[in-house]
């Protein structure tokens, strides 16, 4: 088994009571899903697996190189391996998406809240992704999925940079072939064979197929992206306190100590990631810390 350092002192079993003190997982698998995006399959070293709710994030740790924030991607409603999708951008992200099967990583978590979607029953639901924020996205949908008696329309608008951006390919078929969900893909940069929509996500937004007054809209991507699709779907009537937004902010403790996430009085690692947008709209334009 390859570890990156020796932990001694994580041997211990079940979920530990310190936040602060990561339980040691073992990568099961990695899956590359696009050309700088992949998923981590995680299995716990000791005790049970980690019991989470769509939306929320851990602390992951290659030990000996850094701990960062990622969101969990994998089914809620399965008991399998702990799933996050990583995109390549940095030191610790290398680390992890290179680490070869076996290798250990320590998990801290699960942290912060959660989509809430049940809240989105006997409504349209729409979610609303750029690039990567969809991995984030992936547990609440495949929970709706579960429950789609209980949903009215189920809507996914998904932007990304180029085709080869797309993650979850054969997933988004199934949802819309078997599932009932509305896919609708655009790119920003539609060269080669791309057949389908060009233009920004947030162009998507006025024309798609749902009930403004009685919809829950869930938004994830990079920042800019959020705000836009926001005022867009406040222009078609959806209420500012039914949109949810899933925030990225530097962290460090994960658990309101350190302030590194803060926006004014929010502290995004508890009080979010994901909030509301009558919370958030007066705070988007706060810089990190
Ligand atoms: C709550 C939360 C959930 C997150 N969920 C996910 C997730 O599911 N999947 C995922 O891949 N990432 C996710 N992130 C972002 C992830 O934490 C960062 O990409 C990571 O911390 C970068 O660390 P690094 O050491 O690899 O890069 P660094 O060495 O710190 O950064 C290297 C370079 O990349 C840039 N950079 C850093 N972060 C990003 C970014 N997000 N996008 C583009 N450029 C960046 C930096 O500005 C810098 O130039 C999440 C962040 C938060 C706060
Ligand atoms: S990351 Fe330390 S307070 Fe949020």
């Amino acid at each position: 088994m390859t570890s990156i350092v020796d932990s001694p002192d994580l041997d211990r079993a079940g979920a530990p009571d310190d936040p602060m003190l990561p339980r040691r997982y073992r990568i099961a698998r990695t899956r590359q899903d696009t050309r700088d995006t992949f998923t981590l399959l995680l299995e716990p070293v000791d005790g049970p697996p980690m019991d989470y709710l769509p939306g929320q994030f851990t602390m992951l740790d290659a030990f000996g190189v850094g701990e960062v924030p990622i969101s969990i991607s994998g089914d809620p409603t399965l008991r399998g391996p702990l799933e996050h999708t990583i995109r390549d951008v940095g030191v610790v992200t290398h680390a992890l998406i290179t680490a070869p099967a076996g290798t250990l990583v320590g998990v801290r978590g699960p942290f912060g809240t959660s989509w809430d979607v049940s809240d989105g029953e006997g409504r349209d639901v729409v979610f609303v992704a750029g690039g990567i924020g969809l991995a984030p996205m992936r547990a609440a949908m495949l929970e709706v999925i579960a429950h789609r008696e209980k949903y009215n329309r189920v809507v996914l608008l998904y932007g990304v940079r180029t085709p080869e951006d797309l993650l979850f390919g054969d997933e988004l078929r199934t949802w819309a072939h078997d599932n009932g969900v509305v896919v609708e893909v655009t790119v920003d940069n539609g060269q080669h064979a791309w057949r389908g929509k060009v233009g920004l996500v947030t162009q998507l937004v006025p024309r798609a197929g749902f009930d403004p007054r009685n919809t829950l809209a869930l938004v994830c991507g990079p920042e800019v992206m959020m705000r836009y699709v926001a005022s867009a779907l406040v222009d078609r009537g959806v209420p500012e306190e039914r949109i949810r937004m899933s925030m990225e902010r530097n962290m460090k403790c994960g658990v309101g100590l350190c302030g590194h996430c803060q926006l004014r009085e929010v502290f995004v690692c508890v009080d979010g990631p994901v909030l509301t947008y009558d919370r958030l709209s007066p705070l988007l334009s706060c810089r990190e810390l």
